[in-house]
């Protein structure tokens, strides 16, 4: 039997979304967080860009760091890799003085800071410990707005690497468990965000290749967003030719950039449209109806 794409995500313990800066991953974010939530499952955001936007499009309040509320089953966090590595030290030395004496060290911060690999595990860490129940607080499912396209490739490639270069220990145990979660398909989906334009595009075509050689995983979806609705056949009025002629030539480069995707990309596309509408709950509400008209 075919499980339909949305049921399969929703089957999901992690969701990564990424795609090249600005394509629309915060919203999109938001939309599938929104979706989860009505299907029944509590579910996590996490965004990792410091300057809050999720918020904005979910209509609550910033997070400055705490899980904050955003609707039925529903939350939002902004978290930032180097509280959670601080919070895993107070953890793990529980005298208060000493774990304070660690994380405020210049060494300690010298190497939170510059161990490739080791904000980004913290980070998918997190997020294997909310689903896990680790945490006081128990969801169903995150979804990770990732950081642009290299740096969110290389997030998911992190626990592979260190897993390979760390053999035991608690780092090489939680990188090798990490690693496990990452490639297996069935609690880890990727979700790619491009629109049809050429550099994103290019990028969406280079980070499906990144995964599967890096990692042998291939995106559960593609979406094209912000593609520009087809423009009225009718001749425009005079005053109006610029407007169209613009409209025309987007709307073209949209659909000659969208199947020069459709070569190298076979697996689910959807395509969701530009809305004349401002970054909030509408826009949305909006996209999540057009998602379940695509893939649903
Ligand atoms: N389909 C759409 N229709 C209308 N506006 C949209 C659509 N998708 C995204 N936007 C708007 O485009 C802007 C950029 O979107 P968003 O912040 O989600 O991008 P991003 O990929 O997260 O950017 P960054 O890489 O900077 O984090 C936002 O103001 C958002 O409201
Ligand atoms: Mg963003």
């Amino acid at each position: 039997m075919i499980v339909p794409l949305l049921d399969r995500l929703e089957r999901q313990q992690l969701i990564v979304v990424t795609g090249k800066g600005g394509v629309g991953k915060t919203t999109l974010t938001a939309v599938l967080g929104r979706r989860l939530a009505a299907a029944g499952r509590r579910t996590l955001l996490l965004e990792v860009d410091p300057r809050e936007s999720l918020h904005q499009l979910l209509g609550t309040e910033p997070s400055g760091g705490a899980i904050v509320p955003a609707g039925s089953r529903l939350w939002a966090q902004n978290l930032q890799a180097r509280a959670v590595i601080h919070d895993l030290v107070r953890e793990k030395v529980p005298l208060r003085v000493l774990a304070r004496r660690i994380v405020e060290s210049p060494l300690f911060q010298h190497f939170a800071d510059g161990a490739p690999g080791l904000k980004e595990m913290a980070v998918l860490g997190y997020a294997l410990r909310m689903v896990k129940g680790l945490y006081r607080r128990k969801v169903d499912v995150v979804v990770l707005d990732a950081p642009a396209t290299g740096h969110g490739a290389s997030m998911l490639a992190a626990p592979i690497l260190l897993a390979q270069s760390i053999a035991g220990g608690q780092l090489g145990e939680m990188a090798a468990e990490l690693s496990g979660f990452i490639a297996d398909p069935s609690r880890c989906g990727v979700v790619v965000v491009t629109v049809g334009e050429e550099m994103p595009v290019q990028e969406a075509i280079e980070l499906v290749q990144l995964l599967e050689r890096k990692m042998g995983r291939s995106p559960e979806l593609m979406v094209a967003n912000s593609c520009y609705p087809a423009p009225p056949r009718t001749m425009p009025r005079e005053a109006d030719k610029p407007v169209a002629t613009l409209w025309r030539e987007r709307y073209q480069v949209n659909r000659r950039e969208l199947e020069r995707l459709g070569c190298s990309w076979k697996g689910p596309l959807a395509e969701l449209p530009l809305l004349p509408l401002d970054r909030g709950p509408t826009l949305i509400e909006a996209l999540v109806e057009r998602l379940e008209r695509e893939v649903g």
